[in-house]
């Protein structure tokens, strides 16, 4: 670890410090067992309270504001461990022996290269897109990389085959024609990790594909909304550090690694949210991972989910001012309109992830005016609403209040601080699929029909005008 991190590593213990002395009183969860299906369970609208599956992957509980992955709880992994580490650990189930994890940093790293994926991408208008938007159409390029459409031996009607318009994708040489359509097809470079599971898109070979490749795709997408080529990923960079360099253009500091590196540990994997569920559904009819991956992007872009960071930074800049929070909150109450990065459907204690995102907000903001003054917004707005709906709703600081004040303190502009998450969470989404299809049962819940019965059909020209 290198020694100006240690400090980083000290905030995080003080932060759990603190989560133990503030839940401490809250009574000790009842520790959960394997399930007797069919379960019984109170079930509200939109799913709240039902029981989906089991899963030895990651534990909520919102009393004691906890977070587990596999058993290890989140301060912990974000004091001691890596985001590789930690997305080996949800998928495989074990912290993994030295070679095991030289092994799969290598492999993360060959799944970095996506050259044709990146070619289709540019010839999309991605600066005219939301991110995530472009984040969702890369990963179903990424899928097209590895499906039978590419593959040499594919007998292809070559007039049946969509030749792309040659002036929209930048190619090395112009192809022209029929020569142009197979140009398009060709097989990718890296002909050695085109594995059996790659092309069925179903396996763990996918899985990690996906997880560095959301992150290539997300540095190129920063470049080219900067009206910039996308950098060439650095095989010699940690994936927190390669992620800040693809999107950025810069090579963190020492210190900028390692706060991405715990932020990614931070957003992996959290229970039964939208955008796992969602993924997990889409998994659930046999479809394929990057097709579930690319539900849980949809998913998570809503500003009541993952898309509540961006939405912070729009809130702090226009309060504007450590004096303005006070009115700006009595406005909102008085509205009833919720305060984006608080809240949450399962915390009603600090979210852990706050709970040590905070004072790594400060750390990154001592030394940036501009990020001085949002973290002292921030800090001044949190005092007000853990006073007022703290105390009324046990609503609190979520994981999205303060991660977009460290992100943007690294220079990351607010429309990626979505993305950023997404490339975490490809971690959790597919752990849980491939844990979920080893037991595989399409989800399919119920409605409770309220409508009429037995209505006659009027023809149209009998209806009333
Ligand atoms: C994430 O599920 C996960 O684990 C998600 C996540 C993950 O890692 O995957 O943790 C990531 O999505 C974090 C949440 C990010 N979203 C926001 O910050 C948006 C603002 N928060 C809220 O929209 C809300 O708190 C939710 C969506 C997060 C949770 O909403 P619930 O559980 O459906 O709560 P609710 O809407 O039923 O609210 C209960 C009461 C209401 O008041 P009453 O009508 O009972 O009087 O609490 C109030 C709400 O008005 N309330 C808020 C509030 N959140 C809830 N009031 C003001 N501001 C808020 N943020």
């Amino acid at each position: 670890m290198h020694e100006q991190t240690q400090e980083i590593t000290e905030i995080i213990l003080k932060a759990k410090a603190k989560a133990i002395k503030e839940t401490n009183h809250e009574p000790e969860p009842e520790f959960s067992k394997p399930i007797n299906w069919p379960v019984n369970c109170v079930v509200g609208p939109g799913l709240e309270g039902a029981i989906a599956c089991e899963t030895k992957i990651g534990y909520v509980n919102g009393a004691k504001g906890w977070l587990i992955y596999r058993g290890y709880n989140i301060f912990d992994l974000c004091a001691y461990s890596s985001f590789e580490e930690v997305s080996y650990l949800l998928m495989y189930g074990y912290l993994p022996s030295e070679s095991q994890l030289s092994a799969f940093k290598k492999k993360l790293i060959q799944y970095r290269y996506m050259h044709h994926t990146k070619r289709l991408l540019m010839s999309f208008p991605i600066e005219k897109m939301h991110p995530m938007a472009g984040l969702r159409l890369g990963t179903n390029l990424m899928r097209q990389e590895f499906t039978d459409a590419d593959r040499e031996n594919y007998t292809s009607n070559l007039a049946k085959i969509i030749s792309a318009d040659e002036d929209s994708i930048p190619m090395e040489t112009k192809p022209k024609g029929e020569e142009h359509a197979i140009y398009e097809f060709k097989q990718p470079q890296r002909q050695q990790i085109i594995s059996d599971d790659l092309k069925h898109a179903t396996g763990f070979e996918s899985c990690f594909h996906l997880l560095s490749g959301v992150a290539t795709l997300t540095g190129a997408i920063s470049r080219l909304r900067q009206g910039a080529m996308p950098i060439e990923n650095d095989a010699s960079l940690s994936f927190a550090a390669n992620l800040i360099y693809t999107m950025t253009g810069k090579r963190p500091t020492p210190i900028e690694e390692r706060i991405m590196d715990v932020s990614l540990i931070l957003h992996a994997d959290h229970g039964m949210n939208a955008s796992t569920f969602a993924s997990m559904v889409v998994a659930s009819t046999l479809s394929d991972v990057y097709l579930s991956v690319g539900a849980g992007i949809a998913a998570l872009q809503g500003p009541l989910h993952g898309g509540a960071n961006e939405r912070v930074i729009e809130m702090l800049n226009e309060i504007g001012s450590v004096d303005n929070v006070k009115p700006w909150f009595e406005k909102k109450r008085a509205k009833k309109e919720k305060v984006m990065g608080f809240g949450h459907r399962v915390y009603k204690a600090y979210d852990p992830r706050a709970l040590v995102l905070g004072p790594l907000a400060k750390f990154m903001t001592k030394k940036s005016s501009n990020g001085k003054k949002l973290f002292k917004i921030a800090q001044a707005l949190e005092k007000e609403v853990v006073s007022t709906l703290g105390k009324e709703k046990r609503i609190f600081p979520n994981v999205d209040f303060y991660s977009g004040i460290v992100y943007a303190a690294m220079g990351i502009t607010a429309e990626f601080y979505t993305p950023i998450f997404a490339v975490s969470r490809v971690a959790g989404w597919t752990a849980r699929v491939q844990e979920y299809m080893r037991n595989n049962r399409i989800f399919r819940p119920r409605a409770m029909y309220t409508g009429p019965f037995d209505k006659e059909y009027i023809p149209i020209n009998k209806r009333k005008k």
